[in-house]
């Protein structure tokens, strides 16, 4: 193998800009050409491809975002944009691609696994949505983001007496939720692998006020039911005071954490060594403090499990 490819792909995550410098000295050490795309497959087909250096990712390991620019083709999904991508991955001569991202994008790089470049997926978003892997490049450094978060609510919420929700990112996953919920102390949690029960979340209040607690800390998964309604509907039943924050893209910025910074240089260098032994076809996963390895399709197909034990501890730790 002598010229590798990498390009981020979906929504960004911290830690991906450490995975970047990660490939690109791996692959500079090992004199293998590097080329980075920009935006993603969009870059694929509109031939938006670099050749990187030693240089190119100086002084980044500790930058959220991603230098190569992120993007959600939509042209990708069709036939003739396919093509495209496969054309001027030919031109070039590059023989491997690494794709960072998340559900989707491996989608995409099976796409172009399939057509017969040697293809290597590295699970970047702040979602922590696949089930293979114990961990997603960005998720710890976003539950860290939703931890602040929490902990200056809490000081106004005292200060006032007052509920307070917290809407955070996720799409279908309530990890971040979960562990930001179970980590900040908050008294509830809504996730969307468990029933909704606003019953039990107001008599919580209720019970809390009562013996003098002045906050209550509710976390929202987005996508469940929208927090103004969520608010009105814990203000009927309470006559409490409460106030609606949507954290939004804060969570998917920011320097990432040591641990998001760890896995992406092992993960990186890991991606180009499996590359340069002719391997292809591979998403990388971090199982039990080591970088392992599963077909994309068993990526792709592999249901996310929930983590029950955590979710049970709110309930016991937030009386
Ligand atoms: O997948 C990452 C994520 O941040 C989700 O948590 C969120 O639902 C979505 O992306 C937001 O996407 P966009 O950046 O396109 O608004």
């Amino acid at each position: 193998m002598k010229s590798i490819a990498i390009l981020t792909s979906g929504g960004d995550s911290p830690g991906m800009n450490a995975v970047i410098r990660s490939v690109v000295r791996t692959c500079i050490y090992n004199n293998i050409k590097i080329f980075g795309v920009k935006f993603g497959y969009d870059g694929l087909i509109n031939g938006n491809i670099f050749e990187m250096n030693i240089s190119s990712v100086a002084d980044i390991i500790q930058k959220g975002g991603t230098i190569l620019s992120s993007a959600r083709s939509s042209c990708f999904l069709t036939e003739e944009g396919q093509k495209k991508a496969l054309e001027n991955i030919k031109k070039r001569n590059i023989e491997g691609l690494i794709v960072l991202g998340g559900d989707g994008s491996f989608k995409g790089a099976n796409v172009i696994s399939n057509y017969g470049i040697k293809t290597i997926c590295i699970p970047c978003t702040i979602d922590n949505d696949m089930g293979y892997t114990d961990y997603t490049i960005g998720f710890l450094t976003s539950v860290n983001t939703v931890i602040d978060a929490i902990s200056k609510l809490r000081d106004t919420s005292s200060s006032h007496g007052r509920a307070n929700i917290l809407e955070v990112m996720g799409r279908k996953c309530g990890d971040i939720a979960l562990y930001s919920g179970v980590a900040g102390g908050a008294e509830s949690i809504i996730i969307p692998e468990k029933d909704f029960d606003l019953e039990k979340i107001c008599n919580k209040i209720i019970s809390g006020r009562k013996r003098g607690k002045l906050h209550h800390i509710i976390v929202l998964t987005e996508g469940i039911l929208s927090p103004y309604q969520l608010k009105k509907q814990i203000e009927e039943k309470t006559k409490i005071d409460t106030r609606v924050t949507v954290l939004g893209h804060i969570q998917r910025g920011g320097t990432p954490s040591s641990m998001d910074r760890i896995i992406a240089s092992e993960m990186g260098n890991e991606a180009v060594k499996l590359l340069l032994l002719g391997k292809s076809n591979l998403a990388l996963a971090y199982k039990n403090n080591e970088v392992e390895y599963v077909s994309i399709e068993t990526a792709i197909n592999c249901k996310k499990s929930f983590n029950e034990k955590l979710y049970e501890i709110i309930d016991e730790l937030s009386i």
